[in-house]
């Protein structure tokens, strides 16, 4: 059995934080160490580590850097500048403030690496319940379409949308796995492929402009997918070309599942009109490596994500349990609960 996999790792003994370079997958293997906060910023804004939980988790230790050099007001600002899509950044960033403003000078760097910690083994806590939930609303044998990377590399571990898919293989529900490529990043085949692969769960990928052909052959039962900011309304954002596969979703009647903890709702940002859409390097579009895909002189676009309406999204599956219909008030009432429940909110 291969050991699970978790995206980041923080030693103790060195007082830094490793991070599974994810650029560098499926190629190579390779852990880049960060000893100091603007280390975590650079990383986070490179995309050595990236997926909503991950960024959250990474800047919260962060954090823990910057204590140790008495650093934290410029650690929040500056690691809050590194990409603006996703909540969790600044979720992460708001406990941990807190938790320095609560915590006595002299024992602030154990209080906050505690504080992170907590926020990382939490989140992979949250991966499991959500597969637990997840996985029950599949039929036998799914065949699942996901779009981008939710998986372990995006968490603590586990992963969102992949934890469901994990948790339904583990459960003997699963029979394929289809992962969008997701241009221009290519995070579903890069990264959705591998994590799957070194885990055994069967995968194909799929370029993007394959998913309605395959919809139309009545070959996807569902989609999952994870979202980096759920709105107020229940909009969510999430990769580009979420959108387009939501609305494939609804012509050919397939249910789109969204898999997020509750520290990706944001229930300050009323609808997804009002989340920033982080946009990225033309590089990106109109390059492959090296090699120019776009005659010079020719504009592209790259916006990195997309917001989806509610009214097309299916459910969204929580560690506290399935919100279904997903709308303002399952999402306030969820918010204000405490304990994990597993009935439909
Ligand atoms: O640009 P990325 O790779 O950080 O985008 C990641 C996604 O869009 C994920 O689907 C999202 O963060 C959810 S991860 C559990």
């Amino acid at each position: 059995m291969n050991a699970s996999i978790e995206p980041l790792r923080w030693d103790a003994q060195a007082r830094a934080l490793y991070m599974l370079d994810q650029r560098q997958l499926p190629e190579r293997e390779v852990w880049m160490v960060c000893k100091t906060w603007q280390d975590v910023a650079q990383a986070i804004q490179d995309m050595v580590v990236r997926g909503a939980p991950a960024i959250g988790i990474a800047a919260a230790y962060g954090m823990v850097l910057a204590a140790d050099g008495c650093d934290c007001e410029a650690a929040v600002a500056g690691l809050a500048r590194t990409r603006p899509t996703a909540v969790n950044l600044f979720w992460a960033l708001d406990r941990m403030s807190r938790k320095l403003k609560d915590t006595a000078a002299a024992d602030v760097p154990q209080a906050l690496l505690a504080e992170a910690m907590a926020i990382h083994r939490e989140d992979r806590a949250m991966c499991e319940a959500m597969g637990d939930f997840g996985a029950e609303l599949l039929p036998k044998a799914a065949r699942v379409l996901t779009h981008c990377n939710a998986g372990a590399l995006a968490t603590g571990g586990y992963g969102t949308a992949l934890g469901v898919i994990r948790s339904a293989w583990r459960e003997g529900r699963l029979s394929m796995v289809y992962a969008d490529e997701t241009r221009p990043y290519l995070q579903g085949a890069r990264l959705t492929a591998w994590e799957l692969h070194h885990d055994g769960v069967p995968v194909k990928v799929i370029c993007d402009n394959m998913a309605a052909s395959l919809m139309s052959q009545g070959r996807i039962d569902a989609v999952i997918v994870g979202t980096d900011r759920v709105a107020a309304n229940g909009d969510i954002a999430n990769k580009i070309g979420t959108l387009g596969v939501a609305v494939l979703c609804r012509h050919f009647g397939i249910p789109f599942y969204v898999a997020a903890p509750t520290s990706t709702i944001d229930l300050s940002t009323p609808s997804g009109a009002q989340i920033v859409i982080e946009q990225r390097s033309s590089l990106e579009v109109t390059h492959m490596g090296d090699r120019r895909l776009v005659p010079e002189g020719v504009g592209v676009e790259n916006p990195s994500f997309d917001v989806t309406p509610v009214d097309l999204v299916t459910a969204l599956i929580t560690e506290r349990g399935v919100l279904k219909p997903l709308n303002s008030d399952s999402l306030a009432k969820l918010l204000s609960q405490n304990e994990a429940h597993s009935q439909s909110v």
